[in-house]
């Protein structure tokens, strides 16, 4: 063995020694999350079942006032979608039209989702700064703007996730179509002798073009 061999063979062992201590000792940088850290950015909520969704509760009176405040500059006071801003009501019974017209209310398969939605990312311009409370009577509002919930109505998780939207049954679950419903072979997938047939894949030279020996 040259030299220069040792060298190498002696450096890379030293480096392989000291990066399995350093991964026993840890790098000594960072530090464990805390549930209060994660806690901020846990927020989904199960769109079919409302799974997640906080405690507490708002009206669609409530609801109407702070959509005016905060939401109606660009959505319109009833939702209606102010200049090309998009609208958040009516178009139920739109969806097999040459011009659909998808909003919540007649596009979006589940009421829970709605709330997830609004609370994190609206208004717009301040995401995540409405309350719990805040966010279930604009859902309220939301909601019967979309003739989903009458004008007296008061919403919280259980009622909300009991909301069945018009477009629940709308969308298919899984692709139908049966070019797409490729199996993947596990385990013996090729009987015989394997046939390249692409010149590009034979003058590149990564598939082999006869049976691989064992
Ligand atoms: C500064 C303008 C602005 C304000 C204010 C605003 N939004 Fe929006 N909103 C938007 C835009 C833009 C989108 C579309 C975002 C996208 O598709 O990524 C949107 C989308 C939405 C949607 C989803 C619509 C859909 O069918 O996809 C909902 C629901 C919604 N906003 C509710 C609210 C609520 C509730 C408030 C008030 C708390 C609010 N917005 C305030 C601009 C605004």
């Amino acid at each position: 063995m040259s030299r220069f061999s040792s060298f190498v063979l002696a450096a890379a062992g030293l480096l392989a020694a000291s990066v399995a201590a350093a991964q026993q000792r840890g790098y000594g940088i960072g530090h464990k999350i805390t549930d209060a850290q994660i806690a901020p950015w846990n927020i989904d909520i199960g769109g079919e079942d409302g799974k997640g969704l906080p405690p507490g509760k708002g009206s669609v009176a409530q609801g109407e006032k702070l959509f005016i405040e905060q939401c109606a500059s660009c959505h319109g006071e009833f939702g209606e979608g102010n200049g090309r801003w998009p609208e958040l009501m009516g178009g139920q019974g739109t969806l097999k039209d040459a011009d659909p017209r998808k909003t919540i209310g007649s596009f979006w398969p589940w009421a829970p989702t709605i709330f997830d939605y609004v609370r994190r990312t609206m208004p717009f311009t301040a995401p995540q700064s409405l309350s719990n409370d805040e966010t279930y009577a604009i859902v309220a509002y939301l909601l019967n703007i979309n003739d989903l919930l009458p004008a007296d109505g008061v919403l919280d998780a259980k009622s909300l996730a009991a909301i069945k939207m018009p477009n629940r049954d709308g969308f298919i679950v899984g692709d139908p179509r049966p070019d797409v419903k490729a199996e993947p072979c596990m385990k013996d997938c090729k009987q015989g002798q394997v046939k390249v047939l692409s010149d590009l894949a034979k003058s590149l030279g990564v598939t082999p073009d006869q049976k691989p020996k064992d």
